[in-house]
C-alpha cells in the first residue's frame, strides 16, 4: 500500500518534477513561475550549485554534532552573520530548525531574561490579532490566525492581542491620518489593562507576512511602539521569519522604521529554503543576565546542523555578492508600482501593497466598502487556481476570519519576463473572479 501525501488528502495534489532558477516544472510538463518563492522562502532562487556543494562538504566533514559545539561550518556562518547582516546591537545567536521554534526559542529567552533581573512575574506574551507565528501548540496560540486554531480550540492557550495596524481598515476609516495614534493608544490601553508588571514581551512581524497580505504599519508607528514598550520594560521581540534576509529590500525590516528589537527571529531566507534553519538573534545584556541567573538556553537537536550552518552562509554569501537584498527592493517596488498601475483601481482589488518583494494584494467583493467576499466563496483559492492554470504560483494568504489576499514573494532573481507574467496572471484570475 502507498502513503497517502498530504496528511489530510488534496482535491488534486500539485507534483513537481523539479525546479530551477524562478521557476518549477511540473510532472505534467507545466513551467510554473514561482512568484511565491516556496512559502516566501527561496529568496535566490532554486539549484544553486554552490549551496549544494557547500552542504556536500560539510556533511563529508562531520556529520553530525552537538550544537553547543563550535564546528567550522557554524563558527562560518556565526562571522557571516556578525560581520554582515546582523544589527550591531543583536551579536548574541541561537539557532533552530524552523520559524515556530525559533519564536518559542525567543519567547524562553525573554521570559528567563525576565526572571534573571527579578521580574518573575512577567509571564504574559502580547501578541496581535492579525499575525502568524507557527504551527506549535504555543505558536498556534499566540498567533492571530484563526483558521488555523480550528478544531484545536480546546488545547490553545489564549494569549492578550493588540491590534495589528491596519491602515487600510483602521477603524477610524481608510488611511486617517489619525491612524498611528490609534494603534498606539491600543497599545498603550492594553498594557494598561493587563499591568505592565505582568508582560514580559511583545511579539510583532515589522510587517504582516501572509496572514494579512503585507500589511505595512502607519508611519512612526514602530518607533513610537518601542518607546512605550521601553517605558514599561517590555522587550521587543521581531518575528522577521518572513521579512528577514533581506525580503523587504535591506537585511531586515524592522531596520526600514527604524526600530531595534531586543530579540529578532528569522527563518525562511537565512537559507533560502537549501536548507531547515532559522535563529534568534539578541542583545548581549539578554545574555549576560540569563548566563548570570544560571538559566540554560536548550537547544533543538537539529537546531545548527553543520550542514544547515553551510547552507546558510553560502546563501547569505550569494545575496551579498550578487546585490540580491538591494535587487529585492528595486525589481520589488517595480513590481508594486506596475501591478497598482494596471490593478490598483479594479473593482475588486481593495488595495496592492507591501515593500521589497513582499507584496499584497487585497481582494474586496466591493472597492468603496471594502467589504469582503463571504468566506464560502473561497475567493483566494480560485484566485490562486487561475493564476497557476495561467503560469504563476501566488501565495494564498489571509487568516479566515480576514481574507483574501494574494501574496508575491518571488526569488530576488525575477526580472522583466517574470513581472509581465506575473501582471498577465493576475490579470487572468482576477477576470475570473467567481462573483462580482
Ligand atoms: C512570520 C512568520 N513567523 C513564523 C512562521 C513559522 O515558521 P515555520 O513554518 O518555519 O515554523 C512563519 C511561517 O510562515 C511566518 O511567516
Amino acid at each position: 500500500m502507498t502513503g497517502i501525501w498530504p496528511f489530510v488528502a488534496a482535491n488534486s495534489p500539485t507534483t513537481l518534477s523539479h525546479a530551477q532558477g524562478a521557476y518549477l516544472y511540473l510532472q505534467n510538463d507545466k513551467k510554473i513561475l514561482d512568484a511565491a518563492g516556496g512559502a516566501v522562502v527561496a529568496n535566490i532562487g532554486h539549484g544553486r550549485r554552490e549551496v549544494a556543494d557547500a552542504i556536500h562538504a560539510a556533511t563529508m566533514n562531520a556529520t553530525y554534532v552537538v550544537p553547543p559545539w563550535l564546528t567550522p561550518e557554524r563558527q562560518g556562518l556565526v562571522e557571516e552573520l556578525r560581520d554582515h547582516w546582523l544589527p550591531q546591537h543583536l551579536p548574541c545567536v541561537h539557532l533552530c530548525s524552523g520559524g515556530s521554534e525559533a519564536n518559542e526559542s525567543a519567547i524562553k529567552i525573554a521570559v528567563q531574561y525576565q526572571a534573571a533581573i527579578g521580574q518573575p512575574q512577567r509571564k504574559l506574551i502580547l501578541a496581535r490579532n492579525l499575525s502568524y507565528h507557527g504551527t506549535t501548540i504555543s505558536m498556534a496560540g499566540l498567533s492571530g490566525h484563526a483558521s488555523r486554531k480550528r478544531g484545536l480550540e480546546s488545547i490553545l492557550e489564549q494569549h492578550p492581542h493588540i491590534q495589528t495596524p491596519y491602515p487600510l481598515r483602521c477603524p477610524l476609516g481608510p488611511h486617517h491620518p489619525d491612524a498611528c495614534q490609534y494603534y498606539l493608544q491600543d497599545l498603550e490601553d492594553t498594557i494598561q489593562r493587563l499591568g505592565s508588571e505582568n508582560i514580559a514581551a511583545l511579539v510583532a512581524e515589522p510587517i504582516n507576512g501572509s496572514s494579512g497580505g503585507a500589511i505595512t504599519p502607519p508611519d512612526g508607528y514602530w518607533q513610537r511602539a518601542q518607546e512605550i514598550l521601553q517605558r514599561h520594560g517590555i522587550l521587543l521581540i521581531m518575528d522577521e521569519v518572513m521579512t528577514g534576509f533581506g525580503r523587504t529590500g535591506v537585511a531586515f525590516g524592522s531596520q526600514l522604521y527604524n526600530v531595534e528589537p531586543d530579540l529578532l527571529v528569522a527563518g525562511k531566507g537565512l537559507a533560502g529554503g537549501y536548507a531547515a534553519i532559522a535563529g534568534v538573534f539578541g542583545r548581549e545584556e539578554i545574555a549576560n543576565a540569563i548566563s548570570a541567573g544560571g538559566f540554560n538556553v536548550m537547544f533543538h537537536t537539529f537546531g545548527a546542523l553543520p550542514q544547515s550552518c553551510a547552507a546558510a552562509t553560502a546563501v547569505l554569501k550569494i545575496l551579498r555578492e550578487e546585490n540580491l537584498v538591494q535587487r529585492a527592493g528595486v525589481i520589488g517596488q517595480h513590481t508594486l508600482e506596475r501591478l497598482q498601475t494596471s490593478f490598483g483601481q479594479h473593482p475588486n482589488v481593495a488595495e496592492i501593497r507591501g515593500a521589497g518583494m513582499l507584496i499584497g494584494i487585497e481582494i474586496v467583493k466591493d472597492r468603496n466598502t471594502l467589504e469582503r467576499f463571504d468566506e464560502s466563496a473561497r475567493v483566494t483559492d480560485h484566485l490562486a487556481g487561475a493564476a497557476m492554470d495561467a503560469g504563476v504560483f501566488f501565495y494564498p494568504g489571509g487568516t479566515g476570519e480576514y481574507r483574501d489576499v494574494i501574496c508575491i514573494g518571488a526569488p530576488f532573481i525575477i526580472d522583466e519576463p517574470e513581472i509581465e507574467l506575473m501582471e498577465t496572471a493576475l490579470g487572468a484570475a482576477l477576470a475570473n473572479l467567481p462573483i462580482s
